[in-house]
């Protein structure tokens, strides 16, 4: 691994920098690298065992749907599954955390017959009782949902992004993750028109009115993240890919540049390409090749244009 980049040389960072050596002797092995990030295949829960406690900033990941068809093998991603593996995994996430580092979890449970399933309500709980903090839930709406044909429910518009944490003091920068407040320009013509907009002021110069601020045009976001679902090209066939914009929107908030953000279950590695993107270090980690290659494609272009 190279050294941080001007975003990321910091003194700040400096002090934390195992970050760099811990890239470099990772397993299981390594496909791909930039200056920034290692992709490797194989198995999350392997790898998350050969981190050291304490050094990940932020760990997001989607995980496989409950009901999934394994990716090849022909066999379900079941509750068994998710009780017996996965939550093996969100332990080992809540040791290699930095004390003020979060999780975010995107997940939601499928419909079952007649119900919605349960298990991403079951899978908060249990992560509180590993010890995590369950700090927000997240809702990502997609305004064009994939169609399909359902006599009893409406199209799934919804998922959603748990984030936990490990105390109570997890770090948060919504200073760089700033939306467009909800007006837009001429409605906030209009606002700065208005009366209510203006304080008296009794200046020698007869200058009766001063113009207060209608309000600032940049503001936090909300909890709601209104994103369209992937629809870019899918060489891999990948049926769970989620979009740039979920990953970035999340490393914003909850890291600043030069820290290590974490993906497990990596799919084609849209995680890793945010993180790179940002100027973030990443690790991710998955199980399919197919899929593992993918990863590798989207981020050489990226990780070249860095260096
Ligand atoms: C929902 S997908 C992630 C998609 C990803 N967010 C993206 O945008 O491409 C979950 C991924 O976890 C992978 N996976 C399943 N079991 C795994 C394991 N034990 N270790 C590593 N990866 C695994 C699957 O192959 C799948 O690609």
């Amino acid at each position: 691994m190279g050294e941080r980049s001007s975003t990321s040389g910091t003194a700040r960072g400096a002090g934390r920098g195992g970050s760099g050596e811990l890239l470099r002797r990772l397993a299981p092995p390594a496909l791909f690298r930039t200056a920034h990030g290692v992709s490797l295949v194989g198995d999350a829960l392997t790898l998350l065992r050969t981190l050291p406690s304490q050094s990940v900033d932020l760990v997001l990941t989607s995980p496989p749907y409950d009901g999934q068809p394994r990716y090849g093998d022909g066999e379900r991603y079941d509750r068994e599954w998710f009780v017996g593996y996965f939550l093996l995994t969100t332990r080992e996430v809540l040791r290699l955390l930095r004390p003020r580092g979060s999780f975010v979890l995107n997940y939601r449970s499928k419909r079952a017959g007649a119900e919605r399933g349960t298990l991403q309500y079951e899978l908060v709980l249990a992560l509180k009782e590993q010890g995590f903090l369950f700090c927000e839930d997240f809702v990502w709406g997609k305004p064009s949902p994939p169609p399909g044909k359902f006599r009893r429910f409406l199209k799934d518009a919804v998922e959603y992004c748990f984030q936990f944490a490990k105390t109570e003091d997890w770090q948060f920068f919504p200073e760089q993750c700033l939306a467009p407040a909800r007006w837009d320009a001429k409605d906030r013509a209009r606002r700065r028109a208005l009366p209510q907009n203006y304080v008296r002021v009794n200046e020698p110069s007869g200058q009766g009115r001063k113009r207060a601020l209608a309000g600032p045009d940049m503001v936090r976001p909300s909890t709601l993240l209104l994103v369209e679902p992937e629809f870019s090209r899918n060489p891999t066939e990948h049926p769970a890919r989620f979009p740039v914009e979920i990953p970035e929107f999340f490393v914003r908030l909850l890291t600043r540049p030069g820290d290590l953000v974490l993906d497990p279950f990596a799919g084609t590695g849209t995680t890793a390409v945010a993180a790179e993107g940002l100027g973030r270090r990443w690790i991710v980690c998955e199980a399919e090749t197919s899929y593992a290659r993918a990863i590798e494609d989207r981020l050489r272009p990226l990780g070249k244009r860095r260096s």
